[in-house]
């Protein structure tokens, strides 16, 4: 049997692609309608006050502008019930836009402009006058870190920091102790496409809502909360998306300034945000950590403590898996841990790739990297003497764990046998090279997603579930699953994501999208072939009778006996000969939840980086990276090495270019936009090699997929740091890693 119609696993290009590089993908902002107005929205210049007056005289003088809303005629429009939460809200209260005349926050929106075009509307929000009595505001973490305290409640997915053992005694006794303190301020998403929401407005008073998001089942239920309307009269899509890496988890503030507007108004409306704007939005959070390890002489671990203070704003709680790392990827007994908030006067922090790992795995393997030099034992081989089959903190073992090989297989692609542990050792003129390594840990998560397919005499098979693609592949990847689970060319196969009118699926998040609706599609499509089957059964004489579902392939447009191959029907014939116009399923996968809970279910990466640093100029240039991971199967290793690239490229950033700046005095970030904002160009980016190490695991899911979004991230900050301190003696405990702090 001749099967052409095996996609998982190739490189097979983006489905999407063509669409996307020839301007057919419309975005958020690219809708347009008869009549559509724009919303300019205007940021509150202070950190916190009291907004005394605004001035919208002049403003409204000009022609064309329609209205502008403040808190003084919007309150009372719009309404959250009590419980609303949206589906990745930390504890706390929902933050309400144009309800108050206190400022919580720098660039808080205080108003909107609409006006009939968008240079109006932006000169028009130029004119708006406000003015303010200003109180004393707080966004110093490292100044305020008396004021630390737990955080009040559980965000989902948050896991409490879990101590074992008897840290202080072991560490005391321990013959090698180390100590460090590290810190990163905060960075910004900064997705290439800015937060944007088109609102198309119909005479019935129903709208159609385009929203750049990672759930638009979370656009739809927060527009349905906030103005009561009901499902049938908001129709949300978000088909494309332009990178979101997290910002887009939480309903943006420019979907509120559109639909209130486009509600009052009875008008089309699109809002877009500035990049100035972008930085009003959540963010990584300014963390300081304290790492503190003990070890017996010959590396053993005796005792860990992770310690993390983070900010977040006033009125929610923003928590994140900081310091867990530290009991789940070494062996160690005795282990300590300690997670506290510091609430500022800022915007609440918000998820950002792989959000507490890398952060947490910044702190802890620049320590082991540390450790490994107070003992004169080679990094990796700490790593090695360390290493460990469970899961600590909930004393489970891996459902699958191929650390090992990554560190092996990148070790040996990368050269590590050839390094010189000594500092300095490879210096060419003013050009010092460094080696340096790190291990990168994320979640194998599944949440709940469904899926429906339906197949059509035609031959053309389309799947559907209410999920996203933020640039992460997942049109391809499910196109791939559908078509190789049905026997079909891909070429036959639609996905359609990004619709709230199609079966539920959680935020495109965590890096749970592949293995959640991934096994959705494959559900969905094993039901339709269950029913072709069924169909098959009815044709007179048919060898199909008796058989069950698992007797059967698809392969190639047909279904097979797969004992007796000649055995076939085309899946067009069945219809045909059957009668049937369509089959229509929807699928609801159960996880395995009861053998899930007997394993810890992680991804792994070994990263392994080179640098060079110029002695005389403080530069850094990262001139290589290998990175080998273990995230189970691996759907498409095309878009899972862009995946992991991406992460890697980020990890570069984060550690030698991003930051947003808060300036105390003004309580606000004064990044305005890429210029200030550092990021990586093409020159910043050298040699990456990526490796995947493939795992079997049927624990996880039937497919055996964990997820590749955020591990590319993890651990590569950590491994520059190591290699810079390899390169020049000097341990940079401060991200990110700038040529002042160098010099
Ligand atoms: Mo990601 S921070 O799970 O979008």
């Amino acid at each position: 049997m001749n099967n052409n119609t095996n996609y998982i696993g190739k490189p097979v290009n983006r489905v999407d692609g063509y669409a996307k590089v020839t301007g057919g993908a419309k975005y958020a902002a690219d809708h347009h309608a008869r009549g559509l107005c724009y919303g300019v929205v205007v940021s509150a210049g202070i950190a916190k006050g009291k907004i005394l007056h605004i001035d919208t005289t002049e403003a409204m003088q000009l022609e064309g502008v329609f209205k502008i809303f403040t808190h003084e005629n919007v309150s009372g429009l719009a309404w959250f019930n009590h419980s609303y939460k949206d589906m990745d809200a930390p504890p706390g209260k929902h933050f309400r836009y144009l309800q108050t005349d206190t400022i919580t926050y720098s660039q808080q929106p205080v108003a909107l402009v609409v006006a009939e075009t968008f240079e109006l509307a932006r000169y028009a929000a130029s004119l708006v006058k406000v003015t303010y009595k200003a109180d004393a505001h707080v966004t110093n973490l490292t100044g305020n870190l008396d004021q630390a305290r737990p955080p009040k409640g559980k965000k989902s997915g948050f896991k409490k920091p879990s101590s074992r053992g008897h840290f202080d005694k072991a560490f005391t006794a321990a013959p090698v102790t180390l100590d460090a303190t590290y810190f990163h301020g905060a960075e910004h998403h900064n997705p290439m496409e800015m937060h944007a929401t088109t609102v198309l407005y119909y005479k019935n008073g129903s709208i159609t809502v385009y929203d750049k998001t990672q759930g638009i089942l979370n656009t739809q239920s927060y527009v349905k909360s906030v103005f009561g309307l009901s499902g049938r009269k908001v129709k949300a899509l978000s088909p494309f998306v332009g990178g979101a890496f997290g910002s887009g988890l939480r309903p943006q503030y420019q979907l509120f300034m559109a639909v209130l507007a486009s509600l009052e108004l009875k008008r089309s409306v699109k809002v877009m945000l500035t990049r100035q704007q972008m930085f009003s939005l959540g963010f990584r959070p300014i963390t300081q950590q304290s790492l503190s390890i003990g070890s017996m002489e010959d590396g053993s671990l005796q005792a860990i403590k992770h310690e993390a203070v983070s900010g977040t704003s006033q009125f929610e709680d923003y928590v994140e898996n900081i310091v867990n790392w530290s009991g789940m990827l070494y062996h160690c007994k005795n282990v300590k841990q300690s997670y506290q908030l510091v609430s500022l006067d800022t915007y609440t922090p918000l998820d950002m790739r792989a959000p507490g790992a890398v952060t947490g795995m910044f702190g802890l393997e620049c320590a082991m990297d540390e450790l490994a030099y107070k003992l004169n034992i080679d990094p990796l081989e700490l790593r090695y003497i360390n290493y460990s089959v469970e899961d600590g903190s909930m004393k489970k073992p891996y459902s699958s764990k191929a650390l090992r090989d990554c560190y092996q297989q990148a070790a040996e692609r990368f050269g590590w046998s050839q390094r010189n542990p000594e500092p300095r050792s490879m210096k060419n003129g003013h050009l010092l090279t460094g080696w340096g390594m790190a291990t990168g840990m994320w979640d194998a998560m599944t949440v709940p997603a469904r899926a429906k397919a339906t197949f059509t005499a035609d031959g053309r098979l389309t799947v559907g579930s209410a999920t996203a693609d933020i640039g992460t592949g997942t049109y391809t990847i499910m196109t791939q699953i559908a078509a190789e689970t049905l026997g079909l060319p891909m070429d036959n196969v639609t996905f359609q994501l990004g619709d709230a009118s199609l079966p539920y699926a959680y935020l495109e998040g965590g890096s749970a999208t592949a293995a959640s609706v991934g096994t959705a599609v494959q559900k969905a499509c094993m039901q339709v072939r269950e029913r072709l089957l069924d169909l098959a059964k009815d044709i007179p004489d048919s060898p199909f009778k008796g058989l069950s579902v698992a007797q059967v392939s698809f392969a190639d447009g047909m279904m097979f006996m797969t004992e007796t191959p000649a055995n076939f029907i085309h899946l067009k014939d069945i219809m045909t000969l059957t009668d049937t116009g369509e089959i229509n399923v929807t699928s609801t996968p159960l996880p395995n939840v009861f053998k899930q809970m007997k394993y810890a279910k992680n991804t792994h990466a070994a990263v392994f980086v080179e640098v060079q640093v110029d002695e005389e100029l403080g530069a850094v240039k990262v001139t290589r990276v290998v990175s080998a991971v273990a995230a189970g199967r691996i759907l498409n290793p095309k878009t899972a090495r862009s995946q992991i690239m991406g992460g890697i490229v980020w990890g570069i950033s984060g550690a030698l270019h991003e930051e947003s700046v808060l300036d105390h005095q003004f309580g606000r970030f004064i990044n305005h936009n890429y210029a200030e904002y550092h990021i990586p160009v093409n020159l910043d980016i050298n040699d990456i090699d990526v490796i995947f190490v493939e795992e079997q695991d049927d624990v996880v899911n039937p497919m055996g997929i964990k997820g590749v979004g955020e591990i590319g991230q993890v651990g590569v900050a950590a491994a520059i740091a190591n290699a810079i301190y390899h390169a020049t003696g000097k341990r940079i405990r401060e991200l990110p890693i700038t040529l002042d702090k160098l010099l």
